[in-house]
């Protein structure tokens, strides 16, 4: 790997800019393999050496991955227009000047949501073509018919006439209530209106799924992780949606009943 300056490694790694950094170097602020370095423009190999700012380490990956388990109450927005956005939920240690939200979820609806400021691979991510399995586990309102194991998997067609891709459906032993869903596309409000189209109502939706990437457990409602890029390619891995359910709906089925 090519050495690179210590100030460009620490400015595309976080919300320092060049002129801080050169500040805090010459604060002797800025260690590398703790020692001092005083001038901000000291050559350093971006893989091997480790670097402190303010006695915390600069992780070396270039873009920075969060998995957000997102509460109700929060736009998937880095901007505000209508209330609170995701961003104000993530630890400023793990969030970066560019980082963004690859994805939406609903102001009222909770479950993984990933943000990142590497553009390619949230492009790649959203791309139609790619058709990611998201899969959500959905509160009704009436209990779940298995009629719609067929309807589903013929593609619903919405009130405004669009025929949706085919989609998964399965009810969750404990309760009648309960359904996983997978779907390949990613349209406006998409699960709950599949649903209203069957004269049912979604009550509360949890994502809990991205392509091979699975919720955590042990991630609570508002609490994010930093994931790895090597994690982050499981999003483009197959998973089986039936052994999915059968694995996983004692877990989330137990998130949601208490909701
Ligand atoms: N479908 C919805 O209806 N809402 C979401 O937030 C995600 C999928």
């Amino acid at each position: 790997m090519p050495l690179i300056r210590l100030d460009r490694f620490i400015s595309e790694r976080g919300e320092f800019t060049r002129s801080r950094i050169k500040e805090l170097a010459a604060k002797g602020q800025i260690r590398v393999n703790g020692t001092v370095v005083k001038k901000s423009d000291t050559k350093i190999d971006p893989d091997n050496d480790a670097v402190e700012v303010l006695g915390n380490r600069i992780s070396a990956e270039r873009f920075r991955y969060v998995l957000l388990n997102k509460p109700a109450g929060y736009v998937s927005s880095t901007e505000e227009h209508d209330g609170p956005t995701v961003m104000e939920l993530i630890p400023p240690e793990m969030r970066t000047k560019n980082m963004f939200p690859a994805g939406r979820l609903d102001k009222d609806s909770l479950g993984a949501l990933l943000l990142t400021d590497d553009g390619e691979l949230a492009h790649r991510m959203l791309s139609p073509k790619k058709h990611i399995p998201k899969i959500y586990i959905v509160k009704l309102a009436e209990p779940f018919q298995s009629k719609y194991v067929d309807l589903f998997a013929d593609g619903i067609t919405l009130t405004d006439g669009y025929q949706c891709l085919p989609a998964k459906v399965c009810s969750v032993e404990t309760s009648e209530r309960l359904a996983f869903v997978e779907l390949s596309e990613g349209k406006y409000h998409q699960v709950k209106r599949m649903f209203a189209a069957v004269e049912n109502h979604v009550e509360v939706l949890m994502r809990v799924s991205v392509g091979g990437l699975v919720l955590p457990e042990k991630l609570g409602f508002g609490e994010s992780m930093e994931l790895l890029h090597k994690d982050v390619e499981n999003l483009f891995k197959p998973r089986d949606f039936e052994a999915f359910c059968r694995d996983f709906s004692g877990v989330f089925s137990a998130i949601l009943i208490n909701i």
